[in-house]
C-alpha cells in the first residue's frame, strides 16, 4: 500500500517544452493540474536544445513554405512518416510558435525579424534560435515563468501509470526523495517524459533520460513503434575514449554556418556522399563518419573533427556561446582548431503510439514530446522538428484533455502495479553493450548478445537508481526486439546484415508487452482512444 494519497484531475510526467505547454494550457481551462518530475524543473531534453525551432512562417519567409518543411521532413523520413502528422505539425507550427512568444520566448532577431539557420536535411533557412545556441533553455526559462505555470512536485520518480480494472488510467504511483511511496489518483495522465539517450553509454541527452515514459507506458498495456530508429547526432563533442554519459552537444547549426566534417588526415568525410553534403539528414551524416572511422584514417578509429576555422571568431561566439564554452572548458580554440566530434545518441524517433492529440491506445493514458510517436519523424528526424513537435502536440493535447477526463470511476476499483525496481549494478554494462550492438551498425547476432545479456535483477528497495535500472533494461530490451524485427536498413536504423532498405517494408514495427512478456508485430498501430 502507499505511504500517501494525493489527487489532482490531470498529472502531467515531465518540465520539458511539451509537458509544460500543455500543463499550463489545461489548467488554463479551471482543470487541476499537477506538474512532477525526478529532476528539478528544467531537467528535460528540452532545455539542452541548441540548434533551435525549425518553422516556417509564410507570409514572412520568402522563398520557403511550409509545404517544402513537409517535403523536407518526409525526406529524412525515410519512407515511414505519417503523413497526416507531418502536414498538422508543421502547418500549427507558426502558431504555436507565436504563442510561444506571446508566453515570453525571446527568439533571435535582426532589423528584419527572426534570425533563421540551417540544419541538415532542410533545403531553406527556417531554423530559429535563441540565445545563439541555447534555444531550449530559452524555451525552459520562458514556459517556466509563464503565467499560470500549475503546481509542480519535483524529485519525484513516478513509478507507474494506475489503472483501475476497466484498464483506465487513473494516476500515477511514484517514489518521493524521502523515500515513500505515493498514490497521486488522477482523471487522466499525460507523460511528457523526453528521451532515452542513456539506454546507451554516451549521450546528448541530460541525466534523466532514461527510457521511464517507454518503460511506463509498456507496463500500462500501451503499444509503441518505431523504437528502433534512435538518432545519433554526427557532431558531439570528443573528450576522450570511454568517456559516458551525458556529453557536450555541437550544434548542426555550426554546420549550417559554413563548418565541415574532416577526418584525421584533413579529408572532408562528407565529399561525394550526399548532394547536401555537410548538411545532409542526420542519419546520413552519422552513418558517414562511422564508416569513415572504420578505415581508421590516420590511425585513428573513434573520432573526426569539425573544421568552424572558417566562421569568423566574433561571429563564432555571439552564435555558439555553448559549444564556445564546451570547447573552452576542454581547451579547444574553435576558431583556430578542428574541434574533435563523434556521434553519440540524441533523439529517439520512436515512442509511445498517439494520434494527433497525444491518444495512446490506453484510455485516459497522454503522451506528448520525445516520448511519444506521432509519426512525425518516421526513421529519422528532420533537424529541430522535435521543439516544434513538443509546441504542437502540447496544444493539441491540451486541447482535447479537459472534454475527455472521465471522473466518477471507482476509487476503490485500483490495480496496483508492483515495484518497478531492480539492481543497478549492471548499468554501465548495459550501456555499453546497446553501444556495441545497437548503435550505427547492427546485425542479428550483435543484437542478440545484448538482449541475452541485459538483464533486470529485481530488488525489493527502491531508490531512483533502482527505478532507473529497471526502465533502461525494459526499454533496452523493447528497442531491441523492434531492431531484431526490422530485417533492413531505414533511416537511423542500419542493419550490416540487411544493408539495403525493403520497399515493402516501409512499416511500423509495433512493440507491446502482456505479462512482463514483449511482443512485437508490423503494420496496425492499434486503436487509439481517450
Ligand atoms: C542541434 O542543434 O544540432 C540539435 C538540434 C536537434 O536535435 O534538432
Amino acid at each position: 500500500m502507499p505511504d500517501w494519497e494525493a489527487r489532482s484531475q490531470v498529472v502531467v510526467v515531465g518540465t520539458g517544452v511539451a509537458g509544460l505547454t500543455c500543463a499550463i494550457d489545461v489548467a488554463a481551462t479551471g482543470v487541476s493540474v499537477l506538474l512532477l518530475t525526478k529532476g528539478a524543473p528544467d531537467e528535460a531534453n528540452t532545455y539542452w536544445a541548441q540548434g533551435g525551432v525549425a518553422v516556417v512562417r509564410n507570409e514572412r519567409d520568402a522563398g520557403d513554405s511550409v509545404g517544402a518543411h513537409i517535403y523536407d521532413t518526409l525526406v529524412a523520413g525515410g519512407g515511414l512518416s505519417d503523413a497526416a502528422a507531418v502536414g498538422m505539425i508543421l502547418t500549427e507550427g507558426p502558431a504555436a510558435v507565436a504563442g510561444l512568444v506571446a508566453r515570453g520566448a525571446h527568439f533571435d532577431a535582426g532589423p528584419d525579424g527572426l534570425l533563421r539557420t540551417r540544419e541538415g536535411g532542410h533545403s531553406a533557412n527556417r531554423v530559429i534560435h535563441a540565445g545563439g545556441d541555447a534555444t531550449g533553455a530559452e524555451i525552459e526559462r520562458s514556459l517556466l515563468s509563464a503565467d499560470g505555470l500549475p503546481g509542480m512536485l519535483t524529485g519525484h520518480q513516478v513509478l507507474d501509470v494506475v489503472r483501475n480494472a476497466a484498464g483506465r488510467a487513473v494516476g500515477v504511483t511514484v517514489l518521493a526523495e524521502d523515500g515513500t511511496v505515493g498514490l497521486i489518483r488522477a482523471d487522466a495522465v499525460v507523460l511528457a517524459t523526453g528521451g532515452a539517450g542513456h539506454l546507451y553509454a554516451a549521450t546528448t541527452n541530460p541525466d534523466v533520460a532514461t527510457g521511464d515514459g517507454l518503460a511506463m507506458a509498456l507496463r500500462a498495456g500501451a503499444a509503441l513503434a518505431d523504437l528502433e530508429f534512435m538518432q545519433f547526432h554526427p557532431t558531439v563533442l570528443f573528450t576522450g575514449g570511454g568517456v559516458r554519459g551525458h556529453r557536450p552537444l555541437v550544434t548542426e547549426a555550426v554546420r549550417g554556418e559554413g563548418a565541415v566534417l574532416i577526418d584525421a588526415t584533413g579529408a572532408r568525410v562528407m565529399a561525394g556522399v550526399h548532394p547536401l553534403g555537410d548538411l545532409a539528414p542526420r542519419d546520413v551524416v552519422s552513418l558517414a563518419i562511422t564508416r569513415r572511422l572504420a578505415g581508421a584514417p590516420g590511425g585513428v578509429r573513434d573520432h573526426v573533427f569539425l573544421d568552424a576555422t572558417g566562421i569568423a571568431p566574433d561571429v563564432f561566439a555571439r552564435r555558439f556561446p555553448t559549444v564556445s564554452a564546451a570547447c573552452a572548458d576542454v581547451g579547444i580554440d574553435p576558431n583556430t582548431q578542428p574541434i574533435p566530434v563523434a556521434p553519440a545518441a540524441h533523439y529517439h524517433c520512436g515512442g509511445v503510439v498517439t494520434d494527433l492529440f497525444g491518444r495512446t491506445t490506453v484510455p485516459g493514458l497522454y503522451a506528448i514530446g520525445e516520448v511519444a510517436r506521432t509519426g512525425l519523424h518516421g526513421a529519422n528526424r528532420l533537424a529541430s522538428n522535435s521543439l516544434l513537435e513538443g509546441l504542437v502536440m502540447g496544444e493539441r493535447a491540451a486541447a482535447v484533455l479537459p472534454r475527455e477526463l472521465e471522473t466518477g470511476h471507482d476509487d476503490h476499483d485500483l490495480v496496483l502495479p508492483e515495484l518497478p525496481s531492480c539492481s543497478a549494478e549492471g548499468r554501465d554494462d548495459a550501456q555499453a553493450l546497446m553501444s556495441a550492438h545497437a548503435g550505427i551498425g547492427r546485425d542479428a547476432a550483435g543484437l542478440a548478445t545484448a538482449a541475452a545479456a541485459i538483464r533486470a535483477r529485481p530488488t525489493t528497495t527502491a531508490s531512483r537508481a533502482t527505478v532507473e535500472a529497471a526502465n533502461l533494461a525494459l526499454a533496452s530490451q523493447a528497442l531491441l526486439a523492434a531492431a531484431v524485427a526490422r530485417t533492413e536498413s531505414r533511416g537511423c536504423h542500419v542493419r550490416t546484415d540487411f544493408p539495403a532498405a525493403s520497399p515493402d517494408r516501409a512499416t511500423s514495427v509495433v512493440v507491446e508487452c502482456r505479462d512482463g512478456i514483449l511482443s512485437t508485430h508490423v503494420g496496425d498501430l492499434g486503436r487509439v482512444t481517450a
